[in-house]
């Protein structure tokens, strides 16, 4: 660890509690286990550096996973790992109120953790449920076709898998997730040869299909954006105290040349929400996507490679 890193030690922001723990893994030496640690079963050097702001995943098993190729809009398990590792202990519990194509289950596994994902379509509820098997070696992993907007219903838990409070509801130590990003799968990518256009072409989905509650279907984006926050705020309710969830979204540009701030109109809207409250983001860069000619030669348009990992932790 060089002189700048250690500079992390003064941050005068540290909680007290925390600053304690911090203090002795510092005059511990790094790489040991602070037997005060709640949250995870990392060193301390290993902490700090899962602290920094920015990371780069882009991995050959991401970019070439076969079984997952379907989806189109996927995370890598390896950036699921990073976050699971840091946030919850093995044998811990997570929840992915949008699973998708089931990465944060296949990392909860590979990684020791149970994990209940939720998907409304049936097409990816069915890949997600078939890249668990084999894989969970004593751990619980299951995908439960639902719509998200009813997960804080006592109906959805009742026949589990995960356990369940007195108020019939489960309580997980960590919801990672990456919900549709508003209706932009379905937006036209103008004249230029995109991944949509190969996508399809390869007889690939490009967006999520019409079932009805597929929130990417909705137009208006302010209704899109409520809808959202209400899932996010109802997942607060199944988070155990002081434990986290992390969000990963974008900010958009859409074809009428306006950036929508999706990922702070989140940050916001999920600050507000009762119990829980923004704990800051990681950015997470992708450095090997194909670079889009959007603007040229006339104007400035972005090509987003990164993500936001907006990290909120329940407080009481
Ligand atoms: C960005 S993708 C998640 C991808 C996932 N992180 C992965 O790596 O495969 C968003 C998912 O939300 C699903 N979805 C859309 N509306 C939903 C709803 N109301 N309830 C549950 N899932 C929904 C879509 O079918 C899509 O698979």
């Amino acid at each position: 660890m060089g002189n700048e890193d250690l500079r992390l030690f003064d941050n005068e922001d540290i909680r007290p509690e925390d600053r304690a723990d911090t203090e002795r893994e510092e005059s511990g030496g790094s790489g040991r286990k602070s037997r005060a640690n709640t949250l995870n079963d990392l060193t301390g050097t290993e902490w700090i550096k899962a602290t920094k702001s920015w990371l780069v995943c882009d991995s050959r098993r991401y970019h070439q996973n076969r079984n997952t190729e379907l989806h189109p809009a996927r995370y890598p398990e390896e950036l699921v790992a990073q976050f699971l590792r840091f946030f919850t202990k093995r044998g811990g519990w997570v929840l992915d109120p949008f699973c998708g194509s089931g990465a944060t289950l296949v990392a909860s596994l590979e990684e020791s953790r149970n994990a209940v994902g939720i998907e409304l379509s049936e097409r990816y509820a069915a890949l997600a449920g078939g890249r668990l098997v084999g894989l969970r070696n004593g751990r619980t992993a299951e995908v439960l076709r639902a719509d998200a907007r009813q997960i804080a219903s006592r109906d959805l838990w009742a026949d589990g898998p995960a356990p369940l409070g007195d108020d019939g509801l489960p309580r997980f130590d960590f919801i990672m997730t990456s919900p549709p990003y508003w209706n932009m799968l379905r937006k036209s990518r103008g004249g230029v040869r995109s991944t949509h256009k190969e996508r399809a072409e390869h007889g690939l989905d490009t967006d999520y299909g019409e079932s009805e509650g597929n929130l990417g279907l909705i137009t208006d984006y302010d209704e899109f954006v409520a809808q959202l926050g209400r899932v996010f705020e109802a997942c607060g309710r199944l988070l155990a105290p002081r434990k986290y969830m992390v969000i990963v979204v974008q900010n958009v540009r859409v074809p009428d040349g306006y950036v929508r701030p999706l990922a702070w109109d989140i940050a916001r809207r999920v600050s507000e929400a009762p119990g829980l409250s923004f704990q800051g983001e990681r950015i997470w860069c992708q450095d090997s996507k194909k670079l889009g000619i959007w603007g040229y030669p006339t104007v400035f348009v972005p090509n987003y490679h990164h993500h936001y990992c907006l990290i909120f932790r329940r407080d009481d």
